[in-house]
């Protein structure tokens, strides 16, 4: 039987930040890549340590983490993202391939800044913490099928990715890069509203959380429509129908349709 080595590659942070430390222990966790083919570097040493805990190498600068890289990961604050680009763009290569998480900063942009021509924009989110990280790539006109795969590979460590056109990324932000504080605050509430019916706080937080991860593995898993399954525990004159009406009579799906198409203007807004 024909044995496939693994696709081992050369990882660098550039910024090593909360979303680079998800990323890179998903990384390590899945085992996609070993710890000691990741490297970063970091002018704090508190940051430095936390990398070094679980054994990425650290280098001395972010120029020595983009020479010594085969892909780059950009994990900067969008603020910094031109500054620190053009400044590394002396050391960037056809041979490497530049993924940027930084929001709102463009494919043309990217490129203009570094001169890297293999560039893969991703939009993850804050779950990757737990590893359950909704991403969304797009890919710059240079990236390779094997860009394309090794990147999959790695943000399919800290969750689920998929590809959309680069005009959407507005949209993703508004909607998955905004969208778990949306949910944040739906489970307090929810949780008020059990206490608010006599539950202990600790119970009614757990429980409120715990619903939301079932629903959303329901919809997920089972391929059904929301309102389907909706419809299937709302029985005639029950429980839910009743909670239900109070939803419609507070506007509460117009306000999350709202809440996304405010943040993805918002993100649009800033990316201009
Ligand atoms: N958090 C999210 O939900 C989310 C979702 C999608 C995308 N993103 C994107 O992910 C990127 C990182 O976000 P984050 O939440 O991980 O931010 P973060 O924790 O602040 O990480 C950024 C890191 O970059 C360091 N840094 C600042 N200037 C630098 C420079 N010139 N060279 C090298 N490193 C430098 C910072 O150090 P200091 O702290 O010392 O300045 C910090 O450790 C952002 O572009 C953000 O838009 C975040």
């Amino acid at each position: 039987m024909a044995v496939t080595s693994p696709d081992v590659f050369k990882l660098g942070f550039v910024g090593a930040g909360n979303m680079a430390e998800s990323i890179a222990r998903g990384v390590v966790k899945s085992g996609v890549l070993p710890a000691q083919a990741i490297r970063t570097s970091h002018h704090r040493e508190d940051r430095r340590a936390v990398f070094k805990s679980f054994g990425v190498e650290i280098l001395e600068s972010s120029g020595q983490v983009v020479s010594d890289s085969d892909i780059v990961i950009l994990s900067v604050k969008p603020q910094v993202a031109k500054k620190v680009l053009l400044e590394l763009k002396p050391l960037f290569s056809d041979d490497k391939v530049l993924v940027s998480i930084a929001a709102g900063i463009k494919l043309t942009d990217l490129q203009e800044w570094s001169g890297q021509r293999r560039i893969i924009r991703v939009m993850p989110n804050t779950p990757s913490a737990v590893g359950v990280a909704a991403s969304v790539m797009c890919m710059g006109d240079m990236a390779t099928k094997k860009d394309e795969e090794r990147v999959v590979s790695l943000f399919g460590a800290i969750g689920k990715i998929w590809m959309a056109d680069e005009k959407y990324f507005d949209a993703v932000t508004g909607l998955s890069g905004s969208g778990p504080a949306y949910i944040y605050i739906a489970i307090e509430a929810m949780a008020d509203g059990g206490v608010a019916a006599g539950l202990p706080r600790d119970l009614a937080l757990s429980l409120a959380s715990q619903t939301v991860l079932g629903a959303a593995a329901m919809v997920s898993n089972t391929g059904k429509h929301p309102g389907q399954l909706k419809d299937a525990v709302t029985s005639p004159a029950g429980t839910t129908i009743a909670g239900i009406h109070e939803l419609e009579k507070g506007g509460f799906r117009g306000t999350l349709i709202s809440a996304v198409t405010a943040a993805a203007k918002r993100c649009r807004e800033l990316s201009n």
